[in-house]
């Protein structure tokens, strides 16, 4: 049955598709859509037609899942040329999210009407292509090329009332009346003698200076980097701009094409359904219930813990946070509220919201105040016997049912669900810094955490905008397990020569946002380093023993200028140069490829164990840990899926090429050696 069915409302046809989940435009919406508007040309009793969608959204785009695959006709860009050619007005009537196939439709129709709570984007760019069915051609001829370029570039949606601002929607109907309200306004609108054009339209170009495109790129060089479809986004609308629409649309089309065959666009695709499969949990159920969180305690005011709370405040939950002295707390406090004010200033929220959300935090010296919360997060510092410590006060104090969290890096959850008489609400939620900004979430899945304590984990993450892993118990879980395994080989690499600055440089340049000296400078080298134990047994002693110790003392593997921007620094050559004599290691020259190969094939080997060991669910869990945890290029697909585009069997052979260095205890998982003997891949 199609998808797609109609039926006549007086003298307008309703034109309605039902294609769960989002209404993506596959091969049966279209042409159902193609059928019902040739239905429309060929009534003479029908005078005007509504395209409406029932479910939870209007179209949500195309179907992402046909890219790849030989295509089934109509195509998008026909039915919506169809659409366009039609004597008889079209109206959009858009509910939900209207989004880039999607709105393309709508723009091709002649009228648009929405509810309030819709939103209308272009996110094409996400997906590594651009809007391929008119869409960079149609919206800066409806809306002018200035607020079309960065809908289209940057692709994040607007809402309704700033669409009808924009004249991208027409007119404003009823939360609940939106069909009839957009009937009425086919009735209203179908005896002008005209209606709009989208692809004909030209006075919002007339006088436009194209200048504006280069300004606008050269401004948004920093975030646009290593992407290759936010340039082609740039270009289709210089194209709409400079050229007549029919060539425009060529020009769309040619880079689309290009786009959504190549790489980077395989990769964001894999990202996107990546993102979605990572909150499905192996034996948690749809119908697995969830525990309600109205309240959240957190203990440890510190670096973790203040941008923890954040997270919940900012989301309209009640925090409770507890510390050991006034000081630390008074502290943790000031830092949450000028957290807030400086996002303020920066227009992130309004000074009320920063007010609401301070009132929603109880700071106290006080265990017991935790006794009501239905969710308690230790951020305390990272040392097994503090953190069972402090499990054994929570299972004193927290009441029944609630959940029991460590933020812990490293450490072994289960160890700590075991000194509680509630081992099954026990888990681990590992934020990372800082907490308040970065996306991800690993869900750490000790031994016997109940079922409905992980889908409470689950939901919550959603609801405070995180993207949440879930991870077993072992030394650093997926991403520190595998940053561990990285640096192991960068420290290697500059004793045996290679510069502190050039293995930056190589991560940088692959499109990570840092590489780990720059890491740790930023972090602090004397992060876990006892200046009373301390004998200049590696070289970050050394560097904490002359007072180099990050970018809080001018100082680390860099030297820091007073905009603390790095540059080499001679001495740490020379200590290293030095270490490197000590230790019996000769120094010479290193290859980028090698420090390549030798920082990440590593970690996709770690990776490799990780899912051996079922730590992680999946190979692509991976990928949104290092996405979204780690700045890794969102357009490489990931560490597993880039580690498949390269080739297992290239991975392996280098592996093996590099074995004297990378020394005895390293071994190639299983897992990784038999994919590559069979030529699989890691991700689907
Ligand atoms: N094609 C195929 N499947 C899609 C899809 C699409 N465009 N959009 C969503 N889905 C699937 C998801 O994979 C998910 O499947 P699952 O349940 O099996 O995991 C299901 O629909 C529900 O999606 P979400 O979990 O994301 O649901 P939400 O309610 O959280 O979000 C949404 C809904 C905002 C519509 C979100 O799904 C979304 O952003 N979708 C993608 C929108 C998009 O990128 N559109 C452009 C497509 S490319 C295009 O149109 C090209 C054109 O220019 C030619
Ligand atoms: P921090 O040193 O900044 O903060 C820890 C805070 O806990 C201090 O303010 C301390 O006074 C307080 N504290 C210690 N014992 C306490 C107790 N018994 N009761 C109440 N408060 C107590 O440390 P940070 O960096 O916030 O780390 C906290 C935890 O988060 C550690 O387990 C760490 O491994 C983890 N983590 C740290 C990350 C980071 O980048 N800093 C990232 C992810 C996790």
């Amino acid at each position: 049955m199609s998808p797609i069915t109609t039926r006549q409302d007086g003298d307008v046809l309703v034109v309605t598709s039902d294609n769960p989940p989002v209404n993506a435009l596959g091969q049966a919406v279209r042409a159902g859509l193609a059928d019902a508007i040739a239905q429309a040309a060929s009534d003479d009793a029908i005078r005007a037609v509504v395209i409406a969608c029932e479910g939870r959204t209007f179209f949500a785009g195309a179907d992402i899942t046909e890219f790849g695959k030989p295509p089934v006709g109509p195509s998008l860009p026909e039915v919506i040329d169809a659409i366009e050619a039609s004597a008889k007005p079209v109206v959009a009537a858009i509910h939900g999210t209207a989004l880039g196939g999607g709105l393309e439709v709508a723009l091709g129709c002649h009228w648009r009407i929405a509810v309030p709570s819709a939103k209308l984007g272009l996110p094409e760019v996400k997906l590594g292509i651009l809007p391929g069915a008119g869409g960079t051609q149609r919206l800066p001829r409806v809306i002018g090329p200035e607020a079309a370029l960065p809908m289209i570039v940057k692709g994040d949606p607007i809402p309704a009332k700033k669409a009808e601002g924009l004249g991208l929607i027409d007119r404003l109907a009823g939360e609940d009346s939106l069909l009839a309200d957009a009937i009425a306004f086919a009735r209203e609108v179908m005896d002008r003698a005209e209606h709009p054009v989208s692809s004909a339209r030209t006075d919002r170009l007339e006088g436009f200076d194209p200048a504006f495109f280069d300004t606008w790129a050269a401004e948004n060089a920093r975030r646009l980097k290593g992407y290759e479809a936010p340039k082609a986004c740039i270009e289709a609308v210089r194209a709409a701009v400079e050229k007549p629409y029919a060539e425009g649309v060529k020009v769309e089309r040619e880079l689309f094409m290009k786009l959504v065959t190549g790489a980077q666009s395989a990769a964001l695709r894999h990202v996107f359904f990546a993102e979605r499969a990572a909150a499905k949990i192996d034996g948690v159920g749809k119908d697995t219930p969830s525990r309600e969180i109205k309240t959240v305690g957190i203990l440890g005011a510190g670096t973790m813990g203040g941008g923890i709370a954040m997270n919940f405040l900012t989301a309209g939950l009640p925090v409770t946070i507890v510390e050991r002295k006034q000081e630390a707390l008074d502290r943790g406090v000031a830092t949450i509220r000028k957290n807030y004010e400086r996002s303020a200033a920066r227009g992130r929220f309004t000074p009320e919201q920063v007010e609401k959300a301070m009132s929603l935090l109880t700071p106290t010296l006080d265990y017991a105040a935790l006794s009501g919360c239905d969710l308690i997060i230790e951020a305390v510092f990272e040392d097994m016997a503090i953190k069972k410590d402090v499990f054994r006060q929570l299972d004193q104090i927290a009441k029944p049912g609630a959940i029991l969290a460590s933020n812990t890096s490293y450490l072994n959850v289960d160890e700590m669900a075991a000194v509680t008489s509630r081992p099954e609400d026990v888990l681990g939620l590992h934020f990372f810094s800082p907490a308040n900004v970065m996306r991800l979430l690993e869900i750490v899945r000790a031994d016997r955490t109940a079922p409905d304590v992980l889908k409470t984990a689950m939901d919550l993450s959603k609801r405070i905008g995180k993207v949440a892993v879930v991870a077993g118990v072992c030394f650093g879980f997926i991403g520190n397990r595998m940053l561990a395994a990285r640096q192991v080989e960068a420290n290697k690499l500059i004793l045996e020569g290679a510069k502190p600055w050039d293995v930056d440089r190589v991560l940088t340049d692959f499109g990570l946002p840092m590489g780990p000296f720059q890491m740790a400078d930023l972090a602090g080298l004397d992060i876990g380093w006892n200046a009373e134990t301390s004998n200049g047994e590696s070289v970050r002693d050394i560097l904490c023993e002359r007072g180099r110790r990050g970018q809080k003392t001018s100082k680390g593997f860099y030297d820091y200028d007073e905009n603390r921007r790095g540059s080499p620094s001679k001495e740490v050559e020379q200590i290293i140069a030095d270490f490197a004599k000590k230790e019996g290691v000769e120094q010479r020259g290193v290859s980028d490829r090698e420090i390549l190969e030798r920082l990440t094939y590593p970690m996709i080997n770690e990776g490799a164990k990780i899912l051996e060991e079922g730590m992680a669910q999946r190979a692509s869990d991976i990928d949104i840990v290092w996405i979204n945890g780690y700045g890794w290029p969102p357009y490489t697909g990931g560490p597993m899926f880039w580690a498949d585009s390269q080739g297992l069997d290239t991975i392996v052979a280098a592996l093996k090429r590099h074995a004297p260095r990378l020394g005895e205890d390293f071994k190639i998982a299983k897992l990784l050696q038999d994919k590559a003997a069979k030529g699989e891949r890691f991700t689907g």
